[in-house]
């Protein structure tokens, strides 16, 4: 059966793509990889595959490429950054390609918001602080749900991840203070994480807004709300706590320690 694999390539250092999807874009006769978030590194490794450049070609004429290599019997990789299921708008290429009786496989990769959590060191999901992450963009030309309004979502007081949205962080400010989140919440801005130009931006909701502009930073960049970032406190995982069995390990008793 005809396939086409939609591979991510991870967060832009090349040293972070699978060793699936390597080998897969070293085998490939056609790739269509999206634009200015790829590096040429990884782009390199297409050794024999005709490229495409997503960025200048609308979903036609990518749909259009991907099916008829296909159909070809060639192998075929639709090469997203980061994961293709983020923000990656394969679902409308996939159901097309399973109207034509062609089969797909997505290869996952490491998106840009953990590469972001590696930047700077921190744990998502803290012990005592939250074990919740949010991830989402503000609204700008694609409509996001208004059941899922920032203010609504910030609520929670868990970690918020955003993406697409950099050039929009003095709405994201109001809506997260309006939700809830106290005005000294730690923010993290981390632009082209992982990258050889990655800059990292710390702030609170206060100040960040204007961190952001002072280093005019404008896109391919993940901000991230929440205490994790820079805790005043939190506690220790259980899993590790002598004192907690699992299946793996018993409790230890006072004479063991
Ligand atoms: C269309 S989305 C694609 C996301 C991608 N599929 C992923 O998993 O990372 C593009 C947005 O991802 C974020 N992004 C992508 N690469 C990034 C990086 N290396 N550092 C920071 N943000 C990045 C930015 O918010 C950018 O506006």
């Amino acid at each position: 059966m005809p396939k086409v694999y939609f591979v991510g390539c991870g967060p832009g250092d090349p040293e972070l793509i699978t060793i699936k999807a390597k080998k897969l874009l070293q085998k490939a006769d056609v790739v269509v990889y999206s634009g200015s978030l790829i590096p040429q590194e990884i782009i390199k490794l297409c050794k024999k595959a005709r490229l495409y450049d997503a960025a200048k070609m609308v979903r036609e004429e990518i749909f259009t490429v991907l099916r008829n290599g296909a159909l070809q019997e060639k192998l075929v990789v639709r090469l997203h950054d980061g994961d293709p299921s983020i923000y990656g708008a394969i679902r409308e290429q996939t159901d097309n390609l399973k109207k034509e009786k062609i089969d797909y496989e997505v290869v996952p990769g490491i998106t840009s918001f953990l590469a972001s959590a590696a930047a700077l060191g921190c744990e998502l999901t803290l012990p005592g602080v939250t074990q919740t992450i949010i991830v989402t963009r503000a609204e700008s030309r694609t409509k996001v749900p208004t059941r899922e309004k920032i203010s609504e979502l910030a609520k929670h007081r868990a970690t918020m991840v955003f993406y697409l949205s950099v050039h929009l962080v003095s709405d994201i400010v109001k809506q997260a203070i309006k939700g809830g989140y106290p005005k000294s919440t730690p923010v993290a801005a981390v632009y082209r994480a992982s990258w050889k130009d990655e800059k990292i931006i710390t702030g609170t909701l206060v100040d960040i807004t204007k961190k952001i502009r002072d280093a005019k930073i404008t896109k391919t960049t993940i901000i991230i709300i929440g205490d994790i970032v820079n805790p005043k406190h939190y506690e220790y995982s259980r899993l590790y706590d002598k004192t907690f069995s699992h299946g793996y390990r018993k409790a230890q008793t006072i004479s063991q320690r």
